[in-house]
């Protein structure tokens, strides 16, 4: 068995960028009726308990990026938040950077992060599904084992905590509206755990391989960058909202076919048609698990992703192409 020695970080940065995890209510028992993004990332920070002990002497840095509620997530904050990132991984003496997130597009970050930067150092998002005022919240936790992973000597790339689980980028997906466990990798399980402060991998996973249009991304102004839309196939499914979208200048489509990724017959014409234009097109599949098996007649979006993923991925495939 190989023996790792506890790895001496200097120093974590903190990215804020709003969420439930920075959020407030009017009452303590009030789960649902709260305003995400309240409180700033030191604040956060100042509320988590044993952080001396994980980061054993090392220092932390706390930075807010932004301050929103995460279904709200736009282009020019993403940029932002990598262009922190690449400042920061830059640094010899950080270690790793945890970012405080919203739950509701987390997994989205995620992959843009994982396609943004090439990250040989930790990137951990981590969230919470209760507001920071709740009677029991469990922001600090999740904040507390984000660090124990930044710390971790075998962490690397993107990574997401929650609930004690630790996901790759390309696997976590938010499955569930309101528990505190909401996130899952699917049928490839998580990477590893956080218990008690301790980190057990499952899969400490490759090297990360940052997209070959990363720099486009990081360099082009956000709202520059290609107009991608998600669609799905399902019963009745009408080709008109393609063809609006084409008229409209859209660049790509992302569709979430049924089962193995099959399209219903008149959205099936319309995104040949699109494709016949010169709008990419990617293909992927409404189920949670698995991916698309054969070779469909429209391209398949990389390694299995979900549609939301498949978007950014092929936003960055488009970039630089006028
Ligand atoms: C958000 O995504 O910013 C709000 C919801 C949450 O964080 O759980």
């Amino acid at each position: 068995m190989q023996v790792v020695d506890a790895k001496k970080i200097q120093k974590v940065v903190v990215l804020g960028t709003g969420g439930t995890i920075a959020g407030t209510a009017a009452s303590a028992a009030d789960h649902t009726s709260y305003s995400a993004g309240q409180l700033g990332v030191q604040q956060l920070m100042d509320a988590v308990p044993g952080l001396d002990a994980v980061l054993q002497g090392g220092l932390l840095v706390c930075e807010q990026v932004a301050q929103l509620d995460s279904k709200d997530m736009d282009h020019a904050t993403w940029q932002a938040l990598a262009l922190r990132c690449v400042h920061w991984l830059e640094q010899a003496d950080v270690g790793g950077i945890v970012i405080a997130h919203g739950t509701d597009t987390l997994e989205e970050t995620a992959w843009l992060l994982q396609m943004l930067l090439h990250a040989h150092k930790p990137v951990v998002l981590t969230c919470a599904m209760r507001p920071a005022t709740a009677l029991a919240p469990d922001g600090p936790q999740n904040l507390l084992d984000a660090m124990a992973v930044v710390c971790d000597p075998m962490a690397r790339g993107v990574l997401a905590v929650c609930a004690g689980r630790i996901h790759s980028a390309r696997d976590v997906q938010k499955v569930h509206p309101y528990r505190l466990d909401a996130f899952s990798s699917g049928e490839a399980g998580p990477r590893g755990w956080v218990e008690q402060g301790h980190v057990r991998w499952s899969d400490p996973g490759a090297w990360p391989v940052a997209h070959a249009h990363a720099h486009l991304a990081l360099q082009l102004p956000a709202a520059g960058w290609p107009w991608v839309e998600v669609l799905f196939s399902h019963a009745g499914a009408d080709a008109r909202q393609v063809r609006a979208l084409v008229a409209a200048g859209v660049k790509g489509l992302v569709v979430a076919g049924t089962g193995n990724g099959t399209v219903h017959q008149s959205l099936m014409s319309a995104l040949v048609e699109a494709q016949d234009q010169g709008v990419g097109v990617r293909l992927t599949s409404r189920c949670a698990e698995g991916q698309v098996v054969g070779q469909p007649d429209l391209q398949m979006s990389p390694r299995g992703l979900n549609a939301f993923k498949a978007r950014v991925s092929l936003m960055l495939d488009l970039m630089g192409q006028g």
